[in-house]
């Protein structure tokens, strides 16, 4: 059952010393408030969190499927549109950190419509092997036409599931990777605990997601443009505001990189390190097992 309960809207944000525009929408979380969200996600608690909404655990994974279907048709066309094609450069730098090999077998959790496959399945050759990982089929299948050679098809295969319970044996991947997709997992730390499992010892994760801009200023305007742009083009091209909504809350409830970097430690990687990209809009983070 939803609770219309929203304790996120308590003005306890970060302060920055600029004043917030779009009060009541762009609430970065303060340090107690992401730690509990972390918290939640680790599966003690039995609520989450769906953008600002607090929910009950067991509905998020079905609410980010609905999200996902809603989404999925014009999921890539929108992502280059809303982020004037820089989440390319960010996912190319991201594969790159990785360091893969030639022959190296490639996890791609929450891998959606492929972006981060197909560069991974560039760098691992004829003899890699990369598997997307993905619990919406419609993000895959929105995705199906780029896996466009006969040697893609031969590298890339599909396997449908959660995030959270990874159908591979342990130590199976030298490579495992999230894109933009672990913001949307009912259960995070469950779900870093997997890709943790199915690494060979001394396999790299890679994680690349969405983070808070670090100059006040730039900051003012990407929540300007996260919250009254974002949502107008995502109504007019997809006649979907909500889905557009969703996206810069989720984002805002994510924690920082040391954060992050610290759940990373206490599941067992080691070596965690993070790349700020574009002011910090996106971060990379490279673990290993
Ligand atoms: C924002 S998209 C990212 C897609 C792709 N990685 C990219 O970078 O473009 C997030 C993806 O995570 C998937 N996802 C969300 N929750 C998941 C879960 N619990 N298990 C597996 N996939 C999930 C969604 O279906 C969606 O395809």
């Amino acid at each position: 059952m939803e609770s219309n309960t929203n304790p996120v809207f308590d003005n306890s944000v970060d302060g920055d010393g600029i004043a917030p525009m779009f009060e009541q929408k762009a609430v970065w979380l303060e340090k107690q408030k992401r730690k509990k969200q972390i918290e939640e996600t680790s599966g003690v608690e039995r609520d989450a969190y769906f953008g600002y909404q607090r929910i009950a655990a067991e509905s998020k994974t079905g609410r980010v499927l609905q999200h996902f279907n809603s989404v999925a048709r014009y999921y890539d066309f929108m992502n280059t549109l809303l982020s004037f094609g820089i989440h390319h450069l960010w996912k190319r730098t991201a594969i790159r950190m990785l360091d893969l090999l030639p022959g190296d077998r490639v996890l791609d959790v929450c891998g959606g419509t492929g972006d981060l496959a197909l560069l991974a399945a560039r760098a691992v050759g004829d003899t890699g092997r990369v598997t997307i990982y993905d619990i919406n089929r419609a993000m895959m299948e929105a995705g199906f036409h780029k896996v466009n050679s006969r040697a893609l098809e031969k590298q890339i295969q599909y396997v449908q599931g959660n995030a959270e319970s990874i159908p591979f044996a342990d130590g199976f991947f030298d490579s495992a990777m999230v894109g933009f997709g672990i913001r949307n997992v009912t259960r995070m730390a469950k779900g870093f605990e997997e890709m943790h499992r199915v690494l060979k010892p001394g396999g790299k994760m890679m994680c690349l997601e969405f983070s808070k801009p670090t100059a006040p200023l730039f900051r003012w305007l990407y929540d300007v443009y996260s919250f009254q742009i974002m949502p107008f083009i995502g109504q007019v091209i997809a006649g979907n505001r909500k889905a557009y909504m969703h996206l810069p809350e989720s984002i805002r409830m994510f924690p920082m990189p040391d954060e992050l970097s610290a759940l990373l430690k206490k599941i067992g990687f080691s070596r965690v390190d993070y790349r700020k990209l574009t002011n910090g809009i996106a971060v990379i983070h490279l673990a290993i097992k």
